[in-house]
């Protein structure tokens, strides 16, 4: 068992909570014996109707009740753009979105979408992405979120096995989809760029803009109604070999977002939510969609690109309450210094969550020292949909740790034979199966979705961790060569067919390189086709390559030139060699290395 490097500090410190904290859950260890998640499901209007379908529980039940006109989402994005000069400052009720999503859905229905076709969104972080997915859920299909700093390969790759039939998107990321290729695409709506001028050549394909067909649409569509097995959400992810997963989650997830958002966000009525993650990735979905209006909460959406003023601004602007983000979005702050956060009033907030990789005690500390409030732990992934371990408003935690399972799961660490293993021992993290949130299926993929419950009874999460005598799981590090950077997952495999593509390489092998900023770096290590010399110019340009194909978030920060990547006979790299270069550590038993 070994444990891939991350740049983490431990700490014996505790956070310390007063008796009298005032929090959704009051008591961990009760919670822990008598909880039980069937209690949630009389939450949802399906307990009653039998009648499933996301939309209705996190928008309709609430524009047709008492939170009609309260605000679902308001949307901010200060950077002036061709359509919006002055930035975007908006706000939807929840009836608002409810006639959008109605809209949206009509449209769907006239291009003949329906229950279980995949639907790709590839759009900025703007209400229409909302709008979008919302529609979707409508009638019944399956939105395929695309994070907008995807290139063609990624786009190519997502919306291939995915098989999507219908794409939003704006004219501008329209270059980036590789159409031709793309099958099962047959209809295309542009957010933007109306009218003839804007209108780009797509052969077979049909295509129409979204505010004229908007325009057009009704404002009323009953919800297709599904089952709670039925799809919800496909996000793609990576592992550490293959192309990227779509993880398929179900409807009945529903259930495991609305109560790991009531107590380890601690969302309340009056709160202002922003979760700052896109829906392009996991948590911008299940903490920025599902989760929160599920219980009928306000939430912030920013879009345009982070700058630590913004955010700042944003906090105070809104009077957000509840701040969900990410260890490097805290340590960018940081790096900012303490003179800019004096400049705006983060009083409002009550509580902050982290995720995506480890939060460091000096990240934590910086952030409490600003805001008064200490960031806690949620553990979790693609793969589970909702919080597993966490830190708890209303329970001490020790700096560093991960936290405890969410009642009503139970994570441990076991060893390579599935048994448990006693405390501060180095083990694989994995989750007792059978939690609301945990993936359907792997799509398209049996064998990929068998390998995480190789061990009986266990979903294996590749993580390592070991827990302490206190019954506190600390993060250790990931057991494959999944890359997580700025809390993004990469996986290694897709950023090397990447790299072979450019003309200069000839072979490449990528690793995560431990960062103080970032958690881990992408760095690649290539050996360059004959007749191609090493040269500074020719890293940059190698790198800008993946970049301009792949994603900006996977492109190598770093590239080493080597005479040979190493492999071993039977052709696969040996990353565990190149961590050791990387490090300039001894590389250990070669014996299975090619000549
Ligand atoms: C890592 C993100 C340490 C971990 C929701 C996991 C974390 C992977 C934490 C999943 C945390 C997530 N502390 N590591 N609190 N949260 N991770 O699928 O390696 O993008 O396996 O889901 O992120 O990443 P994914």
């Amino acid at each position: 068992m070994t444990a891939k490097a991350t740049f983490i500090q431990k700490s014996t410190e505790w956070v310390r909570k007063s008796r009298s904290v005032d929090a959704n859950l009051k008591d961990y260890f009760k919670a822990c014996k008598t909880f039980r998640w069937a209690s949630v499901e009389k939450e949802f209007s399906w307990h009653k109707t039998k009648k499933v379908n996301i939309v209705h529980e996190i928008v309709d039940r609430h524009a047709e009740g008492a939170r009609k006109n309260k605000v679902a989402l308001y949307f901010w994005d200060p950077t002036p753009s061709g359509a919006h000069p002055s930035g975007r400052d908006e706000k939807y009720t929840f009836l608002d979105l409810k006639r959008l999503s109605s809209r949206f859905g009509n449209i769907l229905k006239k291009y003949r979408i329906k229950k279980g076709d995949r639907v790709g969104v590839f759009l900025p972080r703007t209400p229409e992405l909302y709008v979008s997915i919302l529609g979707t859920h409508r009638v019944g299909a399956i939105p395929v979120p695309l994070f907008e700093a995807f290139m063609e390969a990624a786009i190519e790759d997502r919306l291939g096995n995915s098989e999507a039939s219908f794409l939003v998107t704006t004219p501008e990321l329209l270059r980036r989809v590789p159409w031709t290729r793309l099958k099962s695409l047959k209809h295309i709506i542009l957010v933007q760029g109306e009218g003839a001028a804007a209108a780009p050549s797509l052969g077979p394909l049909s295509y129409h803009f979204y505010a004229e067909e908007m325009a057009r649409a009704s404002d009323f569509l009953e919800p297709v109604w599904l089952t709670l097995d039925d799809g919800l959400v496909i996000h793609y992810t990576s592992g550490s070999t293959g192309k990227s997963k779509g993880v398929l989650h179900r409807q009945y997830a529903m259930v495991g977002h609305y109560q790991t958002s009531k107590w380890s966000l601690d969302l309340r009525e009056d709160d202002v939510y922003w979760c700052t993650a896109d829906p392009g990735w996991v948590t911008g979905t299940s903490y920025g969609i599902y989760g929160p209006w599920s219980l009928g909460v306000s939430s912030v959406v920013l879009g345009g690109r982070f700058s630590a003023d913004r955010w700042y601004e944003a906090i105070q602007k809104f009077q957000v309450t509840i701040w969900y983000s990410a260890p490097t979005a805290f340590r960018l702050l940081m790096a900012q210094g303490k003179e800019l956060p004096k400049k705006y009033n983060l009083k409002s907030i009550r509580h902050i969550c982290s995720v995506g990789e480890p939060l460091n005690p000096e990240a934590l500390r910086w952030i409490r020292s600003i805001t008064g409030k200490a960031p806690h732990e949620t553990w979790w992934m693609t793969e589970t949909g909702m919080h597993i371990i966490c830190n708890y408003p209303s329970l001490d935690f020790k700096l560093g740790a991960t936290g405890r399972s969410f009642p009503g799961t139970y994570a441990s660490v076991v060893n390579d034979e599935g048994k448990e293993v006693p405390p501060n021992t180095l083990g694989h993290l994995v989750v007792r199966v059978g939690w609301p949130s945990m993936m359907k299926e792997i799509w398209k993929n049996k064998t990929k979705f068998e390998e995480y419950f190789k061990i009986k009874g266990w979903y294996l999460s590749g993580d390592t961790a070991y827990k302490d005598k206190e019954g506190f799981i600390w993060f250790a590090g990931r057991a494959d060569d999944v890359i997580k950077t700025a809390g993004e997952r990469v996986g290694p495999f897709e950023v090397e067919s990447a790299l072979i593509q450019h003309p200069a390489v000839a072979e490449a092998g990528v690793i995560g390189k431990p960062d103080e900023i970032r958690g881990q770096i992408v760095k690649a290590f290539v050996s360059l086709r004959k007749g191609y010399g090493a040269s500074d110019i020719l890293k940059k340009e190698i790198s800008e390559f993946v970049k301009k194909n792949l994603a900006a978030h996977a492109a190598p920060r770093e590239v080493e030139f080597v005479e040979k990547v190493p492999k071993t006979r039977s052709g696969k790299i040996m990353r565990r060699v190149l961590r050791a270069w990387d490090q300039g550590l001894p590389v250990g038993d070669i014996s299975t290395m090619e000549e």
